[in-house]
C-alpha cells in the first residue's frame, strides 16, 4: 500500500508577517486562487494515493482548520501533536500510526508549503519512487536542480553510484552558510533537497532506531496503541519526550542508505519572500504586487503586499526591498536580508 504524509505544522516564521502561528502560511492562499497551499497539497497527492491513506501530521491546534479546509477528510487522516518537536517527530509518529495499518507500506513524506507546476510529471516520478521504496531499503529523497545559492535549503552532494533513476547520496548538508552554498552551486555536484522523502515504513523506522534513539523510544514505548482509540492519549504523554530535531539534521544528514531521484517538475518552495519574488508576475522595473496596489519611482526589484487590495503603496528611491503588511505589523527590509524575518518575529514576541 501507498501512504502519504503532509507535514503541515510548522509556523513559516520566514514569511511573517504573512505567516502567522495564529494562522501559518500552509493555510493562505498565496496567488487567490481559492485553495491553500495545504489543499492544493492534498489534491495533488489523491492523484494517485488511496485519499483515506492520505495523512495530515499538524499540531493540535491547528487540528479545526485542516478540518476546515479538508471538509472530506476522515477525522483518522488528522494526527495531532501536543508540542512542536519539528519534522523529525512528526515524522517518526505518522511511521508508528501506519506500521500499525500495514508494516509493508511505501510512504511519501511531503510538505504542505510547495508549489508544483508540472503535476503529471510530478506524478511520474513520485509513482516511481514508491514502487522502488517498495523492494529497496534505501531513503530516498527528491532533488531538485540549483538555481541560486539559496541557504534556506538542504544540499544534496551526488555520487557516481547509480541505481536506474536513483543516484547514490555522497553527502547531505541541511541549510549551509552563503559561503558553502555558493561553493555547492558552482561545483555542479549537488541538488536541492525538495524536502520530499520516499521510503518503507520499516526503513525509516530503523533510521530512527539508528540516528534518533530518543524518539524512538519515546514512541515505541507504546506500540499497541498506534491506530487504536487510545493513540491520542498515548501522543499526549509519550510525544513531549521526544527532541525538537529536523528530519534533515537528524537523519537525513546521517544516514548513509540515502539515493537521490533528480526531478524537474516545476517546483518551488513557498518558504521565503524570495521564492515567493521568483514566481510572481514583475513590471518592467521587476517590481512585484501582490493582493495590493502600489505605484513605483526609481524602484527596483521589491515584492510589495498588504492584506487591504484597496490600498495603494507607494514606493520611491527603494529597491531590493520586501514590503509586507499584514494586521498590526508592517515589514520593510532588504530582501538579501531574509533569513532574519525569524528573528525579527521572535524580538517583536518578545517586545509587542
Ligand atoms: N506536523 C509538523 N510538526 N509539521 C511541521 C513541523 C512540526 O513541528 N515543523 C515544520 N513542519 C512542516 C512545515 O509546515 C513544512 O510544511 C514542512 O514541515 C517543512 O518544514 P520547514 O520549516 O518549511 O522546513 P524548511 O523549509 O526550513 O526545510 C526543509 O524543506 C526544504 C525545501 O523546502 C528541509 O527539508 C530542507 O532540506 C529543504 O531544502
Ligand atoms: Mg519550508
Amino acid at each position: 500500500d501507498n501512504y502519504c504524509v503532509i507535514m503541515g505544522g510548522g509556523i513559516g516564521s520566514r514569511f511573517w508577517p504573512f505567516s502567522r502561528e495564529s494562522h501559518p502560511k500552509q493555510f493562505l492562499d498565496f496567488f487567490g486562487t481559492g485553495r491553500s497551499l495545504l489543499q492544493m497539497t492534498y489534491d495533488r497527492f489523491k492523484r494517485f494515493v488511496p485519499e483515506e491513506n492520505i495523512l495530515i501530521v499538524t499540531n493540535e491546534s491547528y487540528a479545526a482548520k485542516v478540518k476546515e479546509q479538508l471538509p472530506e477528510i476522515g477525522a483518522d487522516q488528522i494526527l495531532c501533536e501536543p508540542t512542536r518537536r519539528n519534522t523529525a517527530p512528526c515524522i517518526a509518529y505518522a511511521s508508528y500510526h501506519i506500521f500499525a495499518r500495514n508494516p509493508k507500506a511505501n510512504i511519501i513524506v511531503a510538505p504542505s508549503d510547495h508549489l508544483i507546476l508540472r503535476e503529471e510529471e510530478f506524478v511520474r516520478a513520485a509513482s516511481e519512487a514508491l514502487e522502488f521504496v517498495a523492494d529497496h531499503e534505501q531513503l530516498v529523497t527528491l532533488g531538485i536542480r540549483p538555481s541560486r545559492p539559496e541557504t534556506g535549503y538542504g544540499y544534496i552532494q551526488m555520487a557516481e553510484e547509480k541505481v536506474g533513476n536513483f543516484i547514490r547520496v555522497k553527502t547531505f548538508t541541511e541549510k549551509p552558510n552563503a559561503e558553502m552554498a555558493a561553493v555547492f552551486l558552482a561545483s555542479g555536484e549537488f541538488l536541492w533537497n525538495s524536502g520530499m522523502f520516499v521510503w518503507n515504513v520499516g526503513s525509516i523506522l530503523e533510521a530512527f532506531r539508528k540516528y534518533l534513539p530518543e524518539v524512538t523510544s519515546a514512541l515505541e514505548s507504546g506500540m499497541a496503541n498506534y491506530n487504536t482509540p487510545q493513540e491520542q492519549a498515548f501522543i499526549e504523554q509519550a510525544f513531549p519526550y521526544c527532541p525538537s530535531i529536523s528530519i534533515d539534521f537528524g537523519v537525513m544528514e546521517k544516514a548513509d542508505n540515502v539515493l537521490v531521484m533528480p526531478v524537474d517538475f516545476g517546483w518551488a518552495d513557498l518558504g521565503t519572500w524570495g521564492s515567493l519574488y521568483e514566481l510572481a508576475d514583475k513590471d518592467q522595473d521587476a517590481n512585484a504586487t501582490l493582493k495590493t496596489r502600489a505605484l513605483f519611482y526609481e524602484a527596483e526589484r521589491n515584492i510589495v503586499t498588504t492584506d487591504n487590495p484597496d490600498k495603494l503603496v507607494v514606493v520611491q528611491g527603494i529597491s531590493d526591498c520586501i514590503i509586507a503588511e499584514s494586521e498590526n505589523v508592517l515589514l520593510i527590509c532588504r530582501s538579501e536580508e531574509e533569513q532574519r524575518i525569524k528573528h525579527f518575529l521572535a524580538d517583536a514576541a518578545l517586545k509587542y
